[in-house]
């Protein structure tokens, strides 16, 4: 007899194994075509040519696609997340705004998917809440070989590789001599400021600070080298240049998806953009939480899990963030940034003050950001 087992156990252990992402499609008997996510998709047989996967009993989706004469595998590429998320939401439009084609029976297959399976229905029957679904290949291919997406403790990514070495990162490397020319000028402000002052350079996802000035009286919590997860509002002003596709991207790493809170993310970036820096009001303990948090995230192996505690305490900050200083009020900063004007294929940069002295006023804030915007150039 099996033991009685906690559902929350039995997700966090097997949410411990990875899967890829696929989306089921296929032209309902009404005609319309219909789609869902399964992270279930396996390969079953060769001979004769036989794949599985296994929808939730009470999938709407499914009992459509189960009304087809055939279905279409689609397994989803790293740069579909979009994708995934329109597809495992429940609702009628999923189709909206999505380019595709039928396959030889024709199922739909996706524009930018890795590949395609189509098949008729083996076999579909009961197995607890879910159906397991036995498909025939009837045909398949290749349509863009490139990195799928995988999913693993709730959250996407890609595979890399293992190595015997650490590959040198040449962006880094660039950023770093990049702002090596600014060493001077860095140094200047830091001292005629009393603040610490660095600079960061976008790589990848991460913010990362390639050179530092700190005589600020206030201790710096970040070694050179320390990278900081790009997640909004943070890192507006390296968006404030990027293209609408980096924008949505961005947009789309923040811990709460609502409307309403893209909105304000999509807000923050425009004052960003048109006034080319970036405050940020938290206070020393909200701050220590949060320099916390990140120092242990740079320790961790960065699984989805650890992603989500960084997250959320960005969420807990983004209410901090802003532009619009006020004449005559003081203002306790924990930074100012702000965004360098950097070459053609270079990594996008920015020039950031710490360590800032309380109740400042807003003149002093203003020539501050004046002095950053001196170097920024
Ligand atoms: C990564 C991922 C994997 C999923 N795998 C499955 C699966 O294997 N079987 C399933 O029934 N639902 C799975 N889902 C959930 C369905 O996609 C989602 O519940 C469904 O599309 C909701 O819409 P429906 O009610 O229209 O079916 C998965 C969702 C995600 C995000």
């Amino acid at each position: 007899m099996s033991r009685d087992i906690d559902p929350a156990v039995f997700r966090e252990t097997l949410g411990h194994y990875p899967t890829g992402v696929a989306v089921v499609t296929a032209i309902a008997d009404e005609g319309s075509p219909v789609g869902m996510i399964v992270g279930t998709f396996s390969s079953v047989s060769m001979d004769p040519p036989l794949i599985a996967f296994y929808p939730m009993s009470t999938s709407r989706s499914f009992a459509q696609v189960r009304t087809a004469k055939a279905f279409c595998v689609n397994v989803l590429a790293s740069d579909q997340e979009p994708f995934c998320r329109k597809f495992a939401t429940s609702g009628e439009n999923k189709f909206d705004g999505v380019d595709w084609k039928p396959a030889p029976l024709g199922s739909p297959i996706l524009d930018g998917a890795v590949s395609w399976i189509e098949c008729t229905f083996e076999d579909v029957r009961e197995a607890g809440d879910h159906f397991i679904v036995l498909g025939r290949v009837e045909d398949l291919a290749v349509e863009r070989s490139t990195l799928p997406l995988l999913f693993f403790q709730g959250g996407y990514g890609k595979f890399s590789p293992g190595s015997f070495i650490a590959a040198p990162d040449p962006e880094l490397i660039q950023a770093a001599q990049g702002a090596e020319t600014m060493r001077s000028q860095v140094e200047e402000l830091s001292v005629r400021f009393g603040v610490n002052c660095s600079v960061l350079a976008r790589i990848g996802w991460d913010a990362v600070q390639v050179l530092a000035a700190n005589h600020s009286p206030i201790d710096e919590p970040f070694p050179l080298g320390h990278r900081q997860p790009l997640i909004p509002p943070f890192g507006a002003v390296f968006m404030a240049s990027s293209p609408d596709s980096a924008i949505d991207e961005w947009l789309g790493r923040a811990p709460d998806l609502s409307d309403a809170r893209r909105e304000i993310n999509r807000a923050q970036l425009d004052r960003v953009r048109e006034c080319g820096y970036s405050l940020l009001a938290a206070g020393p303990e909200m701050l220590e939480r949060h320099q916390a948090v990140l120092s242990a995230f740079e320790q961790s192996d960065r699984l989805p899990r650890h992603q989500r505690v960084v997250q959320q305490v960005t969420l807990e900050l983004a209410d901090f963030f802003f532009t619009d200083l006020v004449a005559g009020e003081r203002y306790s900063l924990a930074n100012i940034v702000v965004l360098v004007a950097v070459g053609e294929g270079m990594s996008p940069m920015a020039v950031r003050m710490t360590g800032l002295p309380h109740g400042m006023s807003a003149e002093e804030i203003e020539s501050c950001i004046d002095a950053l915007k001196g170097i920024a150039a």
